[in-house]
Formats: structure tokens, sequence, C-alpha cells
């Protein structure tokens, strides 16, 4: 079986076709960063007009990459929530309109079940039960993962998602949008000694995640380090050590709340997901937490930690053998709770 993907929720239009033998069969990615960096931000109106122009094209480009035709696909799947109304509005209609025209079922996707579903596209793939870490720039989410669409919201964040936090304090220290990359480079020269980030919600039980405060912690830092002192030598090197300091109190929140839901869940496997899941600190914090249990953690290569048209591919396909009901409708689902999704199955 294989199937086309379409993602366009946020400021990526990613397009994949997935075979279930033969896996990835073509990807492309068109990043809209340039689009709405003057802006510090995504701006919502110029990401729908973005995807209108690049779907289409990236779609024939897939097709040719992969030397297929549309008659030798099985089904149309495209991202349908959550994320911007406008944005996903592009891919919805685009993927529903093919598979009508194309006489192939069309199917919804889960985008952030697309993200938990992404360490699936590698050698090393995960069993199930486990415990997932969804971090991106508009979720922070601990997921019970029982089989596909069997998913227990463990706990969420209350306020801010890590990537956005991560998005924010970067602007904080005059760094371009998104941020979290950027900051992760910065904080490689930061002085580990140097200040001390609160570790948010964790000397209380629960695995909810609050990260609002920490960007307070920043912005007051900000205030205090470095603004008037701009002429001063050690301006970067301030700049750094509060860049190390946030990114340090994010990974070790991060890390205590993922030892203690793996303890609660009585699991040893741990899926990381998610635009911030690249972070090569959080990697490296995680795989010393799962050394400590006896247990392993999986992740996508990079390029499939943030949003992509591959795991969107990937989500549809199963969802797609499990005989979702088609008809002709479509809906844009902005808000869409992930623990709402059929169960398809468990092993
Ligand atoms: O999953 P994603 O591409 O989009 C959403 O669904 O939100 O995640 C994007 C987020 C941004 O906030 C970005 O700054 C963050 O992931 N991110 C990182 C890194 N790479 C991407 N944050 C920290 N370190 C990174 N290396
Ligand atoms: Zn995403």
């Amino acid at each position: 079986m294989r199937i086309l993907g379409i993602e366009t929720s946020c400021d990526e239009t990613g397009i994949a076709i997935y075979d279930d033998v033969q896996g990835i069969m073509a990807h492309r990615l068109y990043s809209q960063i340039a689009v709405h960096a003057d802006y510090g931000g995504v701006v919502p109106e110029l990401a729908s007009r973005d995807h209108v122009r690049k779907t289409i094209p990236l779609i024939k480009e897939v097709l040719a990459d992969a030397n297929l035709c549309p008659e030798d696909l099985d089904g149309v799947a495209y991202t349908a929530g959550p994320g911007l109304v406008g944005a996903l509005l592009v891919g919805c209609s685009i993927g529903r309109s093919l598979a009508y025209g194309w006489d192939l079922p069309a199917v919804p996707v889960h985008h952030m079940e697309g993200h938990l579903l992404a360490p699936m596209l590698e050698d090393n793939v995960p069993e199930f039960p486990f415990v997932a870490l969804l971090v991106s720039g508009g979720h922070t989410m601990l997921v019970r993962v029982d089989g596909i669409g069997l998913y227990k919201l463990l706990g969420e964040s209350v306020d801010d998602a890590a990537g956005e936090a991560f998005d924010k304090t970067a602007k904080l220290l005059g760094l371009d949008y998104p941020g979290g990359p950027a900051l992760s480079k910065m904080a490689e020269n930061g002085d580990p000694t140097r200040f001390k980030f609160p570790r948010p919600m964790t000397n209380k039980p629960g695995l909810d995640f609050s990260f609002s405060g920490l960007k307070t912690f920043a912005a007051n830092t900000v205030r205090k380090e470095l603004q008037g002192n701009e002429e001063e030598g050690s301006y970067q090197q301030t700049k750094a050590d509060i860049a190390f300091a946030f990114q340090d109190a994010v990974i070790d929140t991060l890390s205590i709340k993922c030892r203690r839901a793996l303890k609660e869940c009585q699991l040893k496997r741990l899926v990381i997901a998610g635009g911030v899941s690249a972070n090569t600190e959080l990697r490296k914090s995680l795989a010393a937490v799962m050394d400590k249990l006896g247990g392993e953690v999986f992740y996508p290569r990079p390029e499939f930690c943030t949003d992509n048209g591959a795991m969107i591919a990937y989500a549809g396909l199963q969802r797609l053998k499990g005989n979702i009901p088609q008809d002709l409708t479509f809906k844009a689902s902005p808000r869409w709770p992930l623990d709402s999704l059929a169960a398809i199955s468990s092993k």
C-alpha cells in the first residue's frame, strides 16, 4: 500500500509518498521561515497563502521524484488538525479534492499522531507500549501509547509549549524566529555555573508542565544582566550563559517528568518527537535517564523531528489500513484532543 501525505498545519509545506514495503519513496519540504522572519513569528494569513502557492507544485515534484502517477497510489493523507485553521484548510481541501479526482480514499491525520509515529520511519522501531514525549512549538505532552490510536494523555503544558518558550526566550536574546535551534547553538558557549533557572512544577507530584514562568525568569535576567550593557565586552558571553541556563532548565524539567512518567507506567521505552526533540542536549539527557533505568529512547532523524510530510503519510497509511469510514466531507480542526482518536491496533 502506498499513500501521499500532505502537511500544511503551520509554517512548513511537507509532502511525501510512503509505501509500507519500500518505506519513504520521496519527500520534499518547503520551509516558510524566510516569509515570517521579519515578523518574529508565524503570520497565519501569510502561511496560508504560501501553502496555496507551494502544495500542488511540491506534490508534482514528489510524484516525479518517486517516478509514480496518481494511479500508483492507494490513498491521500492530509493533516486535518491541530494547527492554524487557514493553513490546515489548504492541505485539507487540496488533499480531499485530489482524492476525489483520483478516486482514492482521503485520510485526515492528527498532526501530533504524525509526530508520535515519526520514529516508526527509522530502522530502530519502538514496540508498544511506550511513553512518548511530544515537544513541539504548539504542544508539550506526555502520552502513554499502547497501540495506534490507543493514547492516554499523562500530562501536558498548562501554558506555553516547550518550543514556544525556546522561541520567545531566543527572541529576548535577539535571535531570529524560530529561535530554538539558534538558542541551542548559543548555549554551547555558555558557562554552566553562572545562572541557575528554576525547574517549574518538578517539586510537586504530577506530569503537567509550565514554561511561561521560565520565560519570564529569562526576561527578568535579560533585563538585569544585559540591558544597558550592550557595549560591554562580556555582552555576548552573558547571552550565551543565559541561553545555557534556560536550555538546561527546560531539558532538566522534561527529563524529570519523563523519568516520573516511565516509573508511573512501569515502562522502559521512551519515544521523543516534535521539533524540540531535535535538540542534541535533550537527547543526551534522556539517553542518560534511560541508561539509568535500563531502558531505551527512540526518536526520528532530525529532519523528521520538525514538521514534515513523511510522518503524515506514515500515520495516514496506518489509519487507511484500519478502514476508517470515508465520505466526501472534510474538516479542519484547529483544536483536536489526541486521546479522542479511534484505536486502530495494539500489539
Ligand atoms: O514540530 P515543529 O516543527 O512544529 C510544530 O508542530 O510546532 O516544532 C517547531 C519548534 C519550534 O519552536 C522550534 O524552535 C523548536 O521546535 N526546535 C528546537 C530545535 N529545533 C526545533 N528547539 C530547541 N532545540 C532545537 N534544536
Ligand atoms: Zn509539528
